[in-house]
């Protein structure tokens, strides 16, 4: 069986190249993020919403503009704490921190993220062009963008190279077509053979070592859950994977079980596309939520915005879609039905809740025997 390389990206080196991706709202919290850490892979904390739920924040609070100062607040505080706990479950794991470049906190969490000794921050649903004036104090955090393009990789490296005289750690290629959660493509592009990992992948590979002397990993991520699409991505030139669905039916992952049941239940044939107040489609699990909106009901329109949370919100703004705070945090909780639950379209790879520690043997090829 074929040996997986070690995965280095910046000063951190796993013995794995996986990467379990950062997924909201408090579905990789400290938990799961320790769980990979100690199996070997990088573990990620999804920093999206965190003060929702949190002793930080009264979720009754009435007053618009009181609930959106507490609700910022909370989600630094929340933030902290899930960092702790992460360090404490995993004190020799490489840790990262996933941060949305469209959430209105952004540069607070990633400040708050490096001030916690995280090792690695990946910050994507926007292009992350300030990230390295954001932690320049910090240079031994590795930072790495969530792209879907290669022309997305060449602005990144040209504003940081100019500006700030550093190149990305690594970069993550999210597939469009496979990957859960939001896309960096419109629905009507997601047939264009341009957007495809075959081409996407060596594009990059090519572009980042033959402009660059320091090698910049390049890590595929979407529908990969099993060793054959593993290797398949490793094949591609990517150095390594980046993985969420398949971690979501494990012991370890911080969603309630309800949600992770929901997710094992699943098969493909689940999957739908949704519309999301970002603008861009987003993939999901089959449910009563999902029909509504894909008939194009809003929900919750007598809701207000609940924390004013994003740049750019076509709820808050137009009150179209809903609120996406509340559609994840639901179904995070246990609420599947009328919630949104995000999925990758290999979603059904597991039969049963695994502890991560059997996950990653599976995906490694061999029983995992460290500590
Ligand atoms: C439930 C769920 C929540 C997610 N939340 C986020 C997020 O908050 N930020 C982000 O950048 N990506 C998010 N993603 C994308 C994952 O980090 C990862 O890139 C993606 O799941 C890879 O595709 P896969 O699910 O097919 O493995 C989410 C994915 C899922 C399934």
């Amino acid at each position: 069986m074929q040996t997986l390389p070690s995965l280095t990206i910046g000063q951190h080196t796993v013995p794995y190249p996986i990467v379990q991706g950062g997924m909201g709202i408090r579905v990789s919290g400290a938990g799961l993020a320790a769980a990979v850490a100690n199996a070997g892979g990088i573990g990620v904390v999804s920093a999206v919403g965190l003060g929702m739920h949190s002793p930080y924040f009264d979720i009754e609070e009435k007053n618009p503009k009181t609930r959106q100062t507490q609700f910022f607040r909370a989600n630094r505080m929340a933030l902290i704490d899930e960092l702790r706990q992460a360090r404490a479950l995993s004190p020799r794991g490489i840790l990262g921190v996933n941060i949305m470049v469209a959430a209105r906190d952004y540069d607070f969490l990633v400040r708050t993220a490096v001030d916690q000794g995280v090792n690695l921050i990946f910050a994507g649903a926007g292009l992350p062009l300030d990230l390295p004036e954001l932690t320049a104090h910090r240079p031994e955090v590795a930072l790495v963008p969530i792209i879907s393009s290669v022309r997305a990789a060449q602005v990144i490296c040209k504003k940081w190279q100019r500006q700030y005289h550093r190149l990305p750690d690594a970069f993550v290629v999210e597939n469009p077509r496979a990957a859960g959660g939001h896309l960096g493509a419109k629905a009507e592009d997601l047939g264009d053979p341009t957007i495809a990992p075959e081409t996407v992948i060596p594009a990059l590979v090519s572009y980042l070592a033959e402009n660059f002397e320091t090698p910049i990993p390049v890590i595929a991520a979407g529908g990969i859950g099993d060793r054959a699409t593993l290797l398949h991505a490793l094949s591609l030139g990517a150095s390594g994977v980046q993985i969420g669905t398949r971690f979501i039916p494990t012991e370890e992952c911080d969603a309630d079980r309800r949600y992770k049941e929901f997710h094992l239940r699943a098969d493909p044939a689940d999957i739908v596309l949704v519309p999301s107040p970002v603008g861009l489609p987003g993939r999901a699990l089959r449910n009563a939520f999902t029909d509504r909106i894909s008939a194009g009901e809003a929900s919750g329109t007598k809701d207000q915005c609940f924390a004013n949370c994003l740049q750019v919100c076509k709820f808050r703004d137009r009150r179209e879609t809903y609120c996406i705070l509340r559609a994840l945090d639901r179904a995070c909780r246990g609420d599947v039905e009328n919630g949104l639950v995000f999925a990758g379209s290999g979603v059904g790879g597991s039969s049963c809740i695994q502890p991560v520690a059997e996950v990653m043997a599976e995906l490694v090829g061999g029983e995992w025997v460290g500590g």
